[in-house]
């Protein structure tokens, strides 16, 4: 996607909608050349810094063999080893990555800290998870259920769990693509308003909308896609008890899914916890595509180095 060089990716927010199309589209593409064994080393001699404050398994590992794919090379650091773990301002260490690397992958508590690395570096940023965005995982759901259902438009995905991060940039990302798409949180637990209605904008110029509910039944029927993600984020671990009591029915089981299509497809993000938000019989049955859609992860995030570098 070429209008994409030396852009960052904060939020899908900040992408057209022909944008988030196309890097689905690329993402594919560049799935089964690598397949083929046919991966063209677009990369060659560059660089990508990654920086991590939280945990990783997905993001950290699919970085890095997508540079490796591509023909470039991925560095590993976590924030508490370099300077801006003793307090160096991330505006100076944004300027000193610059003059080293090609692009920076950070997973950061804080979107505001994320952005003001953008701000500060010369080279693109993208957001490998904040409190706000998951944009590089939206896009490899996109990518999943594209796949598999063949196109996005007029499908209608619903997400059970906590108005949080993933739910934030998969409803961004499906209005983008003109699917239609509904939240189901507990009372307390909806996504940003704001975010919400910039993306129902969005899908109203594609045809499609974006709702919020506190109703899971009314959410997963007729969907297309049921999607789970954590009831306790990274970070909310002292919240964990409460909230295992206020997302008790939210739990995505059988007599949840018996509302969605019968060829509807299971999306996690991952890492998930089996009987929590999700019943072992869902994630581990035939409707699961979570590895899959893991796996996605590596070409979609190859899509967005390959536009934004080259
Ligand atoms: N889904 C996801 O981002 O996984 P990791 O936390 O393992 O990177
Ligand atoms: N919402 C989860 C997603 C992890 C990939 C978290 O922020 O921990």
């Amino acid at each position: 996607v070429s209008s994409l060089k030396g852009k960052d990716l904060l939020t899908l927010l900040d992408y057209t909608s022909e944008e988030v199309q196309d890097l689905i589209t690329l993402a594919t593409q560049l799935k089964k050349i690598t397949k083929d064994g046919k991966c063209p080393k677009l990369l060659e001699g560059k660089t990508l810094g990654m920086i991590f404050e939280k945990h990783s398994t997905r993001t950290r590992i699919s970085f890095e063999v997508g540079m490796n794919q591509l023909g470039g090379k991925a560095m590993y650091m976590h924030s508490r080893d370099l300077q801006i773990g003793r307090g160096e301002p991330i505006s100076d260490t944004g300027h000193v990555l610059s003059g080293y690397l090609d692009a920076i992958m950070i997973r950061a508590n804080s979107h505001e800290m994320v952005k003001e690395l953008a701000e500060h570096a010369t080279i693109p940023v993208i957001n490998g998870l904040t409190d706000l965005y998951h944009p590089c995982q939206a896009l490899a759901d996109l990518e999943t259920i594209a796949e598999n259902k063949g196109s996005l438009k007029g499908l209608k995905i619903a997400y059970v769990s906590d108005g949080n991060n993933v739910a934030h940039s998969l409803v961004v990302a499906s209005a983008h693509v003109g699917m239609d798409i509904v939240v189901a949180t507990p009372k307390g637990y909806e996504p940003n308003a704001e975010i919400i209605a910039k993306a129902q904008e969005i899908a109203k110029a594609n045809g499609s909308i974006v709702t919020v509910t506190n109703d899971p039944v009314a959410a997963v029927k007729n969907a297309d896609a049921v999607y789970a993600d954590v009831w306790t984020s990274m970070g909310q671990e002292e919240e964990s008890s409460q909230r295992l009591l206020d997302f008790k029915e939210y739990q995505v089981n059988d007599k949840l899914v018996a509302h969605a299509k019968p060829d509807y497809m299971f999306l996690h993000c991952l890492p998930a916890h089996r009987e929590e938000e999700v019943a072992t019989s869902v994630i581990d049955g035939p409707n699961s595509y979570i590895f899959e859609q893991a796996e996605n992860r590596l070409h979609a995030q190859k899509a967005v180095l390959v536009s934004l570098l080259v």
